[in-house]
């Protein structure tokens, strides 16, 4: 069996994806800053951010998995002002840079690399840096594939969670279909071993929803009672911001059974709660 390398095997979408390649009996090395418990892959110590560890990280790998990324509002599961303005790019621009080269060196047969659905319209600056990673994948002389993503439940959790102390939630009208991690973990690694190449299948969730549905969602779940103003967007803006619903390939894991399976991890966070 081809060992892979999966960069971002510690975060949300990469734990879903080692999870599946080891329950495939495929061996599989972990790129990532410092050393995992799991005792079932390999791990390489390394970071795309310096280029520290690449070179041994690829050694003898055959696929790569590419699932890292910097994202600050994924990160601290919240917006702030300077997020519209900028975005790091050490690790989603220069450091796919330097992977993509030394993969070259090692002689990788498959890079793939995952990235968001509607990167095209959008205007957050964390959009800009994943375009512009994409591009440097597209223009590599590796064999390569793309595969986008909606955004996961996990951050439109957190994200939610943050409005919960705002008595009146804005909330736009727009259609919207986010995914599990799980689903694009089972796509991502159908995807690295297809034989296929190129631009994948986008993926989104099962349901298209308005976000004014997705948060009245949240609420009941949550069991919070917070008013919601609906706000209509033009289409520029709503794509400007990421708000589109994706036709590609469908997940199976619904907004309402997420929210229900992952109630107690969250029930610490949300801090005032009605009954
Ligand atoms: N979140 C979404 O809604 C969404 C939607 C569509 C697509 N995506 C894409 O899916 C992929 C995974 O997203 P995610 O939300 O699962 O990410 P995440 O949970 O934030 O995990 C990010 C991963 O990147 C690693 N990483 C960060 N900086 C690094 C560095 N300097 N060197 C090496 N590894 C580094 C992290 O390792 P540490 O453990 O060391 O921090 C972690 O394993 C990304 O490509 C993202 O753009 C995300």
């Amino acid at each position: 069996m081809v060992l892979t390398l999966v960069t971002g095997g510690t975060g949300h979408l990469g734990r879903d994806i080692v999870d599946r390649l080891v329950r495939e009996g495929r061996p599989v090395r972990v790129l990532a800053r410092s050393r995992g418990t799991r005792s079932d892959v390999e791990w390489a110590i390394g970071d795309l951010a310096t280029g520290a560890g690449l070179q041994d990280a690829l050694r003898d790998v055959d696929t790569v998995i590419h699932a890292a990324t910097c994202s600050p509002i994924a990160r601290r599961g919240g917006i702030r002002p300077t997020d519209f303005f900028t975005s790091p790019s050490a690790v989603d621009v220069e450091g796919t840079g330097r992977l993509l080269s030394c993969c070259g060196d090692a002689k990788v047969r498959h890079f793939l690399h995952v990235s968001i659905v509607g990167l095209d319209d959008a205007t957050l600056p964390y959009a800009r840096i994943k375009l512009a990673g994409e591009r440097l994948v597209r223009a590599s002389a590796l064999s390569w594939s793309i595969v986008r993503a909606m955004p996961f439940y996990y951050l439109l959790d957190r994200l939610l969670a943050g409005l919960a102390w705002l008595p009146v939630w804005p909330v736009p009208t727009t259609l919207f279909n986010p995914v599990d991690t799980s689903d694009v973990a089972d796509h991502v690694v159908s995807c690295a071993f297809d034989q296929r190449r190129g631009e994948r299948p986008e993926i989104g969730g099962p349901e298209d929803l308005t976000l004014v549905s997705l948060a009245r969602q949240y609420q009941d779940a949550r069991r919070l009672r917070r008013k919601i103003l609906p706000i209509e967007l033009s289409d520029a803006k709503a794509r400007g911001m990421g708000f589109v619903v994706s036709r590609g390939v469908r997940g199976r894991l619904s907004w309402a059974d997420w929210l229900q399976r992952n109630e107690s991890a969250e029930r610490a966070r949300v801090p005032a709660r009605e009954a």
